[in-house]
């Protein structure tokens, strides 16, 4: 049986708005969703003056939902500042699309996750981020649970990737269980760099492949 999806959902799903990517932004991010190992990337250019989203687009390779989410969330997005655009939240989009079935909560969850990682980024690269914990082995693991594997579609933490995980005094060191020729091995890697070079306190992010 066909999910009972709004008309405004079908519209949004059918002519997305704002989907693609913008060419050198000004921060993105890819986030993975636990709960169906979807994936979202959302680019923004940001005015430097008034760190207000002066574009955003996205792309999806979620179900219906998450595109229609993505297509609403960057409409809401548009023109916001950061801190505006942060405050976004799922109920508002799923409000904004008439509605989602409970089952898809999370669809539309990855969208708005996708949005404030994105936000997250240009913070990081603009040391904008007040009071920002310690990086810690841990606080490194946490993050990588937002590194996606792709060949399964869950993220490196879960799939047992992560071999090893070591931070001393601001260099961080990750150890892979990958060839280095794996076809996804640099696109991890850039994602790992991606997610904690710019953490105030990191000095530099070296990965490394050690498949058993
Ligand atoms: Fe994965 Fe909707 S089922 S994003």
């Amino acid at each position: 049986m066909p999910l009972p999806y709004s008309e405004l959902v079908m519209e949004h799903f059918q002519n997305p708005q704002n989907i693609g990517r913008i060419d050198n932004p000004d921060a993105k991010a890819i986030e993975g969703s636990p709960a169906c190992g979807d994936m979202v990337a959302v680019y923004l250019r940001v005015d430097e003056e008034t760190k207000t989203i002066t574009d955003i687009k996205f792309e999806s390779y979620g179900c219906a939902s998450n595109i229609a989410t993505g297509s609403i969330i960057t409409e809401l997005a548009k023109g916001k500042s950061l801190d505006e655009a942060k405050a976004i939240t799922w109920e508002q989009a799923s409000d904004a699309l008439g509605g989602l079935p409970p089952i898809k909560t999370h669809c539309s969850v990855l969208a708005v996750e996708g949005l404030r990682a994105a936000i997250q980024n240009y913070e990081e690269k603009h040391g904008l981020v007040r009071e920002q914990e310690a990086t810690t082995e841990e606080v490194v693991r946490k993050r990588l649970c937002h590194v996606m594997n792709p060949s399964v579609g869950l993220d490196i933490i879960r799939t047992k990737l992560v071999k090893e995980i070591s931070v001393n005094d601001g260099d961080v060191l990750v150890v892979l269980d990958l060839e280095p020729t794996h076809q996804f091995a640099n696109n991890i890697r850039e994602e790992i760099t991606e997610k904690l070079a710019n953490r105030q306190d990191v000095r530099s992010v070296e990965v490394c492949f050690d498949k058993q």
